[in-house]
């Protein structure tokens, strides 16, 4: 298989891809129904494997995202359904459940504001089996993904909520332990890959200054969390600053701490919940 690998590796590269091999190889296993792993000991595949893996080369070579076209995302110990409708979760956002597990108490509650495939909420039920996990998610086409995922018997009540709606999970107010999100953050006219064009545009894009939904998704933390409950919420790397400072302009919250990525970028802010108005 190797010179119908390096043929599809070629395709890749020329099409803009970072890592053509790896997506050759990954979608040579997807159409022969075996780990990539594997790969070296498949000397041989049928006529209709062959034309299947250059189909699916063509479909990435116009830049439709590899976790689309194969139907899977890892996020942490996951492995995640996804396809169109609902947005791809990125390696960047599992630092968020890094932010929180030393935190948690022996049976936290966590919400997921905003929780799309339901990656951080269904991390958190895998990693923390005792905590009881709520997953907010607005839009219908991500509500059917967010449900596939967490119909596996994780401990996760998937809530179809708007994070606009200050009445959203009432019945919780004052009393959970830890907010986690990734909400849309990114300005719009922004620049992005064609395999963030896939995404649901109301999953990546958040107003001109990128900052439509972050206020809001702040308040109903504030709504939320017990005193000394915690906030992990993800950012546009231009939002280091403005972020932390939305934070601190409520009187509502200490230990502001701003978090870069692997890259170094300004990505996630941690905050927690003040017990009284913290003072100017
Ligand atoms: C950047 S995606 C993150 C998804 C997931 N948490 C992850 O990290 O992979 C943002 C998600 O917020 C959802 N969303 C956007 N506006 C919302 C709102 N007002 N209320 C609830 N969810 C919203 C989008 O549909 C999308 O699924």
């Amino acid at each position: 298989m190797r010179p119908a690998l390096d043929a599809a590796t070629r395709r890749l590269a020329a099409a803009g891809l970072d890592s053509p091999r790896v997506d050759a190889e990954l979608l040579l296993a997807h159409a022969a129904g075996v780990e990539r792993s594997r790969l070296a000991l498949l000397d041989h595949v049928d006529d209709a494997t062959a034309a299947g893996f250059a189909a699916l080369v063509e479909r990435r070579a116009n830049r439709e995202p590899l976790q689309y076209i194969v139907g899977r995302a890892a996020f942490r110990y996951l492995d995640l359904a996804v396809g169109p409708g609902v947005f791809v979760p990125r390696p960047e956002t599992e630092l968020l459940v890094d932010a929180i597990l030393l935190h948690l108490g022996a049976t936290p509650t966590v919400v997921d504001l905003c929780s799309g495939s339901g990656a951080l909420a269904l991390a958190v039920a895998d990693e923390v089996p005792d905590a009881k996990v709520y997953a907010v998610e607005r839009f219908a086409a991500a509500l059917t993904w967010l449900r596939r995922n967490a119909a596996g018997g994780a401990n996760v009540t998937v809530v179809e909520g708007d994070v606009t709606d200050p009445a959203m999970l009432a019945e919780l107010h004052g009393g959970v332990d830890v907010v986690l999100s990734n909400p849309p953050y990114v300005p719009a006219g922004t620049a992005v890959a064609p395999e963030v064009r896939a995404d649901p545009q109301e999953a990546v894009f958040a107003g001109a200054d990128g900052l439509a939904v972050i206020p809001e998704v702040i308040a109903r933390a504030a709504q939320l969390l017990r005193p000394g409950g915690r906030l992990a919420m993800e950012h546009d790397d231009t939002h280091g600053e403005s972020v932390p400072d939305l934070l601190r302009a409520t009187g509502e919250w200490g230990d502001v701490a701003d978090h870069r990525d692997l890259a170094g970028r300004p990505r996630y802010v941690t905050a927690v919940r003040a017990a009284a108005p913290l003072g100017p």
